[in-house]
């Protein structure tokens, strides 16, 4: 699988205005608090995660196919913060090298979901944790016809970057072995839109 993939359009709207507003602030720290050691980053887009890591936090590599948005996430130029080419399903670390990852918003992009989190589970050490926060397929009937229209068009996922709104995130992480603390599992909706988000734990 190539590492790289070009979304020119997606990239600069990303870097402009929707990554800023696609989700809040505080929303992007709550992500990483507390996170320690050395972070895997997948899919970190221009790195606008980075600046919510903690002094806990030794080194992240952040991995991101996009050459426009690598080269933004480059730029932040971070003491820590290590930006290279790949993508998820073939993740360029060792095994058990990592304690923690990293995926926001990104999980409804990769090609493959249950590559990506296997590859996600061999380079976190035993006992590590993912970190997510995703937006999922939605329950209701009309909700869920409007975003199967909308994928299965390929209209949205040309806009988007590749993005799919019909992915069943929760159960892809739990399928991939990944065990979900209940208390730090939360449901909820931006924009009408449902999402995921919180930490799955490697056995
Ligand atoms: C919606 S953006 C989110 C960017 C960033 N995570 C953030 O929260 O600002 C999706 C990101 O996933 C990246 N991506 C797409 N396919 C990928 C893959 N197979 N592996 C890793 N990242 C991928 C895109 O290039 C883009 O940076």
């Amino acid at each position: 699988m190539s590492a790289t993939c070009e979304h020119p359009l997606f990239a600069r709207a990303w870097t402009s205005v929707l990554g800023r507003n696609a989700m809040g602030w505080s929303d992007r720290a709550d992500l990483v608090d507390g996170l320690h050691g050395r972070v895997l980053e997948v899919g970190a887009g221009d790195g606008l995660n980075f600046e919510h890591y903690g002094d806990g936090v030794t080194e992240v590599v952040a991995v991101e196919p996009e050459p426009h948005l690598r080269a933004a996430a480059v730029a932040r130029d971070i003491q820590r913060i290590t930006v290279v080419e790949g993508v998820a399903e073939t993740l360029p670390l060792e095994d058990a090298s990592v304690d923690a990852v990293v995926a926001c918003l990104v999980l409804c992009t990769v090609g493959s979901q249950a590559a990506a989190l296997a590859e996600i589970a061999r380079v976190l050490r035993p006992g590590g944790e993912l970190r997510f926060y995703e937006h999922v397929a939605a329950t209701g009937t009309l909700g869920r016809a409007t975003q199967r229209a909308l994928d299965g068009s390929g209209l949205w996922p040309r806009l988007a970057g590749g993005c799919h709104l019909t992915r069943d995130t929760e159960s892809a992480i739990r399928a991939a072995g990944f065990t979900l603390p209940d208390g730090d599992l939360r449901h909820f909706r931006v924009s009408l839109v449902p999402h995921v988000a919180g930490r799955a734990l490697r056995a």
